[in-house]
Protein backbone atom coordinates (compact mmCIF):
# COMPACT_ATOMS: atom_id res chain seq x y z
CA UNK A 1 0.00 0.00 0.00
CA UNK A 2 1.36 3.13 -1.06
CA UNK A 3 1.83 6.83 1.42
CA UNK A 4 -1.87 8.61 1.08
CA UNK A 5 -2.85 11.91 1.71
CA UNK A 6 -5.84 10.85 2.97
CA UNK A 7 -6.73 8.06 5.20
CA UNK A 8 -10.93 7.11 5.13
CA UNK A 9 -12.16 4.62 7.17
CA UNK A 10 -15.68 3.81 7.49
CA UNK A 11 -18.31 1.13 8.68
CA UNK A 12 -21.79 -0.58 9.36
CA UNK A 13 -22.84 -2.82 11.74
CA UNK A 14 -24.28 -5.74 9.52
CA UNK A 15 -27.85 -5.79 9.45
CA UNK A 16 -28.86 -7.46 6.62
CA UNK A 17 -29.69 -6.14 3.06
CA UNK A 18 -29.17 -2.52 2.37
CA UNK A 19 -31.99 0.31 1.96
CA UNK A 20 -31.98 3.78 0.00
CA UNK A 21 -31.56 5.64 3.64
CA UNK A 22 -27.70 3.40 3.59
CA UNK A 23 -27.21 4.04 0.04
CA UNK A 24 -27.59 7.93 0.62
CA UNK A 25 -26.75 8.66 4.03
CA UNK A 26 -23.30 6.29 3.60
CA UNK A 27 -22.75 4.06 1.04
CA UNK A 28 -22.78 6.52 -2.21
CA UNK A 29 -20.30 8.98 -0.83
CA UNK A 30 -18.11 5.58 -0.28
CA UNK A 31 -18.14 4.53 -3.20
CA UNK A 32 -17.19 8.35 -5.10
CA UNK A 33 -14.07 8.60 -2.27
CA UNK A 34 -13.38 5.36 -3.50
CA UNK A 35 -12.43 6.97 -6.59
CA UNK A 36 -10.51 9.74 -5.69
CA UNK A 37 -6.72 9.74 -5.91
CA UNK A 38 -3.88 9.98 -2.94
CA UNK A 39 -6.64 7.95 -0.28
CA UNK A 40 -6.52 5.02 1.14
CA UNK A 41 -9.95 3.45 1.83
CA UNK A 42 -10.66 0.92 5.08
CA UNK A 43 -14.83 0.27 4.63
CA UNK A 44 -15.20 -2.41 7.68
CA UNK A 45 -18.40 -5.17 8.70
CA UNK A 46 -18.50 -4.07 11.95
CA UNK A 47 -19.36 -7.72 13.27
CA UNK A 48 -18.34 -6.93 17.01
CA UNK A 49 -20.18 -4.05 17.04
CA UNK A 50 -23.78 -5.64 15.68
CA UNK A 51 -22.92 -8.16 18.76
CA UNK A 52 -23.13 -5.42 21.53
CA UNK A 53 -27.24 -5.34 20.54
CA UNK A 54 -27.65 -8.49 19.42
CA UNK A 55 -25.84 -10.99 21.60
CA UNK A 56 -28.88 -12.44 22.79
CA UNK A 57 -29.00 -13.83 18.72
CA UNK A 58 -25.98 -13.96 17.40
CA UNK A 59 -26.70 -16.47 14.82
CA UNK A 60 -28.55 -14.05 12.64
CA UNK A 61 -25.21 -11.99 12.54
CA UNK A 62 -23.29 -13.94 10.05
CA UNK A 63 -25.65 -14.19 6.95
CA UNK A 64 -26.38 -10.18 7.74
CA UNK A 65 -23.09 -9.96 7.02
CA UNK A 66 -23.36 -11.71 3.87
CA UNK A 67 -26.42 -9.67 2.73
CA UNK A 68 -24.59 -6.62 3.29
CA UNK A 69 -21.29 -7.43 1.76
CA UNK A 70 -23.73 -8.07 -2.02
CA UNK A 71 -24.99 -4.87 -1.38
CA UNK A 72 -21.95 -3.21 -1.00
CA UNK A 73 -20.07 -4.85 -4.21
CA UNK A 74 -23.41 -4.53 -6.05
CA UNK A 75 -23.39 -0.62 -5.31
CA UNK A 76 -19.78 -0.17 -6.66
CA UNK A 77 -17.51 -0.96 -3.63
CA UNK A 78 -14.63 -2.01 -5.24
CA UNK A 79 -12.10 -4.79 -3.81
CA UNK A 80 -9.57 -3.57 -5.72
CA UNK A 81 -9.93 0.27 -4.71
CA UNK A 82 -10.30 -0.21 -1.24
CA UNK A 83 -9.21 -2.71 2.03
CA UNK A 84 -12.79 -4.31 2.74
CA UNK A 85 -12.69 -6.03 5.37
CA UNK A 86 -14.43 -7.34 8.66
CA UNK A 87 -13.71 -6.24 12.48
CA UNK A 88 -13.65 -9.40 14.51
CA UNK A 89 -10.63 -10.70 11.63
CA UNK A 90 -8.51 -7.80 12.81
CA UNK A 91 -8.04 -8.57 16.55
CA UNK A 92 -5.98 -5.31 17.54
CA UNK A 93 -9.95 -3.57 17.12
CA UNK A 94 -10.58 -5.73 19.99
CA UNK A 95 -7.09 -4.77 21.92
CA UNK A 96 -7.69 -0.85 21.49
CA UNK A 97 -10.48 -0.86 22.77
CA UNK A 98 -9.50 -2.67 25.83
CA UNK A 99 -6.94 -0.10 26.52
CA UNK A 100 -8.81 3.15 25.72
CA UNK A 101 -11.09 1.64 27.96
CA UNK A 102 -8.70 2.05 30.48
CA UNK A 103 -8.70 5.80 29.60
CA UNK A 104 -11.75 6.65 28.94
CA UNK A 105 -13.85 8.54 31.89
CA UNK A 106 -17.54 6.78 32.26
CA UNK A 107 -18.90 9.80 32.11
CA UNK A 108 -18.08 10.46 28.54
CA UNK A 109 -19.97 7.59 27.52
CA UNK A 110 -22.75 7.80 30.09
CA UNK A 111 -23.78 11.68 28.26
CA UNK A 112 -23.41 9.87 24.77
CA UNK A 113 -26.85 11.37 23.18
CA UNK A 114 -27.07 8.19 20.80
CA UNK A 115 -26.18 5.97 23.98
CA UNK A 116 -29.61 7.52 25.72
CA UNK A 117 -31.38 7.47 22.29
CA UNK A 118 -30.77 3.65 21.61
CA UNK A 119 -31.79 2.83 25.00
CA UNK A 120 -34.66 4.27 24.33
CA UNK A 121 -35.71 2.97 20.68
CA UNK A 122 -34.55 -0.34 21.66
CA UNK A 123 -36.44 -0.68 24.61
CA UNK A 124 -37.55 -4.11 25.67
CA UNK A 125 -33.68 -5.48 24.78
CA UNK A 126 -31.75 -5.78 27.50
CA UNK A 127 -28.90 -3.65 25.98
CA UNK A 128 -27.82 -1.79 29.59
CA UNK A 129 -24.07 -3.95 28.98
CA UNK A 130 -20.83 -2.67 29.23
CA UNK A 131 -20.16 -3.62 25.90
CA UNK A 132 -23.17 -1.44 24.53
CA UNK A 133 -21.78 1.77 26.99
CA UNK A 134 -18.34 1.11 25.60
CA UNK A 135 -19.87 0.70 21.73
CA UNK A 136 -18.19 4.58 20.90
CA UNK A 137 -15.24 3.03 22.47
CA UNK A 138 -14.15 0.26 19.90
CA UNK A 139 -15.60 2.80 17.53
CA UNK A 140 -12.99 4.91 18.45
CA UNK A 141 -10.66 1.80 18.12
CA UNK A 142 -11.76 1.38 14.64
CA UNK A 143 -10.76 4.73 14.13
CA UNK A 144 -8.08 5.53 15.35
CA UNK A 145 -5.90 2.18 14.75
CA UNK A 146 -5.69 3.01 11.18
CA UNK A 147 -4.15 6.52 11.29
CA UNK A 148 -7.63 7.71 9.84
CA UNK A 149 -7.81 11.15 9.13
CA UNK A 150 -11.62 11.33 7.65
CA UNK A 151 -14.82 9.67 8.69
CA UNK A 152 -17.58 9.95 5.78
CA UNK A 153 -20.65 9.42 8.23
CA UNK A 154 -24.36 10.13 8.69
CA UNK A 155 -25.08 13.15 11.14
CA UNK A 156 -26.20 10.88 13.53
CA UNK A 157 -22.77 9.38 14.07
CA UNK A 158 -21.09 12.88 15.47
CA UNK A 159 -20.74 12.27 18.60
CA UNK A 160 -19.28 9.24 18.36
CA UNK A 161 -16.60 11.07 16.38
CA UNK A 162 -16.38 13.67 18.41
CA UNK A 163 -15.68 11.09 21.62
CA UNK A 164 -13.40 9.10 19.05
CA UNK A 165 -11.12 13.15 18.93
CA UNK A 166 -11.73 13.32 23.00
CA UNK A 167 -10.07 9.75 23.45
CA UNK A 168 -7.32 10.45 20.67
CA UNK A 169 -5.84 13.97 22.78
CA UNK A 170 -6.22 12.29 25.81
CA UNK A 171 -3.93 9.14 24.80
CA UNK A 172 -1.48 11.62 23.58
CA UNK A 173 -1.47 13.50 26.20
CA UNK A 174 -1.56 11.31 28.98
CA UNK A 175 1.80 9.17 27.15
CA UNK A 176 3.03 12.11 25.99
CA UNK A 177 3.50 11.58 22.50
CA UNK A 178 1.06 12.17 19.54
CA UNK A 179 0.25 8.42 18.15
CA UNK A 180 -3.13 9.13 17.21
CA UNK A 181 -4.11 11.30 14.47
CA UNK A 182 -7.81 13.38 15.68
CA UNK A 183 -10.38 12.38 12.60
CA UNK A 184 -12.48 14.85 11.06
CA UNK A 185 -16.04 13.88 9.29
CA UNK A 186 -17.24 13.86 5.85
CA UNK A 187 -20.66 14.62 6.38
CA UNK A 188 -22.86 12.81 3.52
CA UNK A 189 -25.38 15.14 2.07
CA UNK A 190 -28.63 13.62 2.39
CA UNK A 191 -28.10 11.58 5.40
CA UNK A 192 -32.38 11.29 6.14
CA UNK A 193 -34.30 9.50 3.72
CA UNK A 194 -37.66 9.51 4.17
CA UNK A 195 -38.89 6.09 4.25
CA UNK A 196 -42.61 5.16 2.98
CA UNK A 197 -44.59 6.60 6.23
CA UNK A 198 -42.97 9.76 5.86
CA UNK A 199 -40.52 8.92 8.78
CA UNK A 200 -36.34 8.21 8.55
CA UNK A 201 -36.39 5.61 6.42
CA UNK A 202 -35.36 2.69 8.89
CA UNK A 203 -35.52 -1.04 9.09
CA UNK A 204 -36.68 -1.01 12.81
CA UNK A 205 -40.17 1.23 10.82
CA UNK A 206 -40.29 -1.49 8.24
CA UNK A 207 -40.89 1.64 5.70
CA UNK A 208 -37.73 0.84 3.61
CA UNK A 209 -37.23 0.48 -0.37
CA UNK A 210 -34.41 -1.76 -0.36
CA UNK A 211 -31.44 -1.58 -3.20
CA UNK A 212 -32.30 -5.43 -4.26
CA UNK A 213 -35.92 -4.81 -4.02
CA UNK A 214 -37.61 -6.11 -7.41
CA UNK A 215 -40.06 -4.09 -10.08
CA UNK A 216 -43.25 -5.02 -8.53
CA UNK A 217 -42.17 -4.29 -4.55
CA UNK A 218 -40.86 -1.01 -5.62
CA UNK A 219 -44.07 -0.38 -7.07
CA UNK A 220 -46.61 -1.68 -4.37
CA UNK A 221 -44.27 0.48 -2.04
CA UNK A 222 -43.87 3.70 -3.73
CA UNK A 223 -47.85 3.56 -4.39
CA UNK A 224 -48.37 2.80 -0.37
CA UNK A 225 -46.39 6.16 0.18
CA UNK A 226 -47.85 8.15 2.79
CA UNK A 227 -49.07 11.79 1.37
CA UNK A 228 -50.96 14.43 2.44
CA UNK A 229 -54.48 12.91 2.68
CA UNK A 230 -56.33 15.88 1.89
CA UNK A 231 -54.60 16.48 -1.65
CA UNK A 232 -56.03 13.11 -3.00
CA UNK A 233 -56.31 14.63 -6.96
CA UNK A 234 -55.78 17.41 -9.54
CA UNK A 235 -57.23 20.51 -9.30
CA UNK A 236 -58.05 19.62 -5.75
CA UNK A 237 -58.29 23.59 -4.99
CA UNK A 238 -61.24 23.31 -2.44
CA UNK A 239 -59.73 22.31 0.89
CA UNK A 240 -57.43 24.54 2.75
CA UNK A 241 -54.77 22.61 3.76
CA UNK A 242 -54.45 20.97 0.03
CA UNK A 243 -51.28 22.32 -1.23
CA UNK A 244 -49.09 25.60 0.13
CA UNK A 245 -46.51 23.42 2.37
CA UNK A 246 -47.46 19.96 0.25
CA UNK A 247 -44.12 18.66 -1.66
CA UNK A 248 -41.99 20.07 1.41
CA UNK A 249 -41.65 17.36 3.80
CA UNK A 250 -43.47 14.49 1.22
CA UNK A 251 -41.54 11.51 1.31
CA UNK A 252 -42.69 11.17 -2.44
CA UNK A 253 -41.30 14.63 -3.68
CA UNK A 254 -37.74 13.70 -1.19
CA UNK A 255 -37.21 10.72 -3.35
CA UNK A 256 -37.40 12.48 -6.59
CA UNK A 257 -34.68 14.89 -5.17
CA UNK A 258 -32.08 12.82 -4.04
CA UNK A 259 -32.80 10.43 -7.29
CA UNK A 260 -31.19 13.12 -9.08
CA UNK A 261 -34.40 14.62 -10.78
CA UNK A 262 -32.94 17.66 -12.82
CA UNK A 263 -33.41 21.00 -10.73
CA UNK A 264 -35.91 22.79 -13.15
CA UNK A 265 -37.94 19.65 -13.60
CA UNK A 266 -38.15 18.96 -9.75
CA UNK A 267 -39.09 23.13 -9.42
CA UNK A 268 -41.95 22.30 -11.66
CA UNK A 269 -42.90 19.69 -9.96
CA UNK A 270 -43.03 21.59 -6.46
CA UNK A 271 -45.15 24.50 -8.40
CA UNK A 272 -47.57 22.20 -10.13
CA UNK A 273 -48.00 20.20 -6.59
CA UNK A 274 -48.73 23.29 -4.71
CA UNK A 275 -51.27 24.86 -7.27
CA UNK A 276 -53.08 21.32 -7.86
CA UNK A 277 -51.96 20.84 -11.09
CA UNK A 278 -50.26 17.15 -10.54
CA UNK A 279 -51.43 14.99 -8.31
CA UNK A 280 -50.34 12.28 -5.99
CA UNK A 281 -51.00 9.02 -8.27
CA UNK A 282 -48.98 10.20 -11.78
CA UNK A 283 -46.05 11.47 -9.26
CA UNK A 284 -46.11 8.13 -7.58
CA UNK A 285 -45.85 6.29 -10.80
CA UNK A 286 -43.23 8.86 -12.17
CA UNK A 287 -41.41 8.24 -8.82
CA UNK A 288 -41.88 3.83 -9.30
CA UNK A 289 -40.38 4.76 -12.63
CA UNK A 290 -37.19 6.51 -11.54
CA UNK A 291 -36.36 3.71 -8.56
CA UNK A 292 -36.59 1.19 -11.02
CA UNK A 293 -33.92 2.86 -13.25
CA UNK A 294 -31.76 3.89 -10.34
CA UNK A 295 -31.96 0.36 -9.13
CA UNK A 296 -31.83 -1.98 -12.46
CA UNK A 297 -28.49 -2.07 -12.33
CA UNK A 298 -27.89 -2.93 -8.87
CA UNK A 299 -30.37 -5.64 -9.16
CA UNK A 300 -27.95 -7.13 -11.71
CA UNK A 301 -24.86 -6.89 -9.69
CA UNK A 302 -26.60 -8.18 -6.80
CA UNK A 303 -27.84 -11.23 -8.85
CA UNK A 304 -24.18 -11.60 -10.26
CA UNK A 305 -22.91 -11.51 -6.88
CA UNK A 306 -25.15 -14.42 -5.00
CA UNK A 307 -23.97 -16.44 -7.43
CA UNK A 308 -20.65 -15.86 -6.81
CA UNK A 309 -20.84 -16.91 -3.15
CA UNK A 310 -17.55 -18.24 -1.91
CA UNK A 311 -16.12 -14.80 -2.99
CA UNK A 312 -17.36 -12.57 -0.25
CA UNK A 313 -15.34 -14.48 1.67
CA UNK A 314 -12.38 -14.15 -0.30
CA UNK A 315 -12.58 -10.73 -0.22
CA UNK A 316 -13.04 -10.27 3.59
CA UNK A 317 -9.49 -12.32 4.23
CA UNK A 318 -8.21 -11.02 1.83
CA UNK A 319 -8.97 -7.29 3.02
CA UNK A 320 -8.34 -8.17 6.56
CA UNK A 321 -4.93 -9.47 6.20
CA UNK A 322 -4.61 -6.06 4.17
CA UNK A 323 -5.74 -4.24 7.44
CA UNK A 324 -3.79 -6.41 9.91
CA UNK A 325 -0.75 -5.12 8.37
CA UNK A 326 -1.62 -1.83 8.11
CA UNK A 327 -2.61 -1.94 11.87
CA UNK A 328 0.68 -3.83 12.97
CA UNK A 329 2.49 -0.84 13.68
CA UNK A 330 0.55 1.88 15.27
CA UNK A 331 -0.33 -1.03 17.81
CA UNK A 332 3.12 -1.95 18.59
CA UNK A 333 3.85 1.82 19.23
CA UNK A 334 0.97 2.45 21.39
CA UNK A 335 1.90 -0.26 23.76
CA UNK A 336 5.76 0.30 24.04
CA UNK A 337 4.67 3.95 24.60
CA UNK A 338 2.73 2.10 27.83
CA UNK A 339 5.48 0.40 28.78
CA UNK A 340 4.01 -3.38 27.43
CA UNK A 341 7.10 -4.96 25.25
CA UNK A 342 5.75 -6.75 22.48
CA UNK A 343 6.93 -10.29 21.95
N1 LIG B 1 -21.49 3.12 14.58
C1 LIG B 1 -21.59 3.03 13.15
C2 LIG B 1 -23.06 2.92 12.76
O1 LIG B 1 -23.86 2.47 13.52
C3 LIG B 1 -20.81 1.87 12.59
C4 LIG B 1 -19.34 1.98 12.85
C5 LIG B 1 -18.59 1.14 13.64
C6 LIG B 1 -18.46 2.96 12.31
N2 LIG B 1 -17.28 1.54 13.61
C7 LIG B 1 -17.17 2.64 12.82
C8 LIG B 1 -18.63 4.06 11.46
C9 LIG B 1 -16.06 3.43 12.50
C10 LIG B 1 -17.52 4.83 11.15
C11 LIG B 1 -16.23 4.52 11.67
O2 LIG B 1 -23.39 3.26 11.65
Amino acid sequence: MFTPKRVILSGMRPTGKLHLGNYFGALSNWVRLQNESDIQCFFMVADWHALTTDYENPQSIESNVQDMMIDWLAAGLDPHKSVIFRQSWVREHAELSLILSMITPLSWLERNPTYKDQIKELEGRDIKTHGFLGYPVLQAADILLYGTTHVPVGEDQLPHLELTREIARRFNFLYKETIFVEPQAILSHASKISGTDSRKMSKSYDNCVYLSDPEPAVKKKVHSMFTDPHKIKANDFGHPRSCPENPLGCAVFSLHEVLGEPPSDLKKREKDCREGALACSPCKAALTERLNLFLDPMRKSVQYEKEGSGKINQILRQGSAQASQWVRQRMEKVLGRIGFPVI
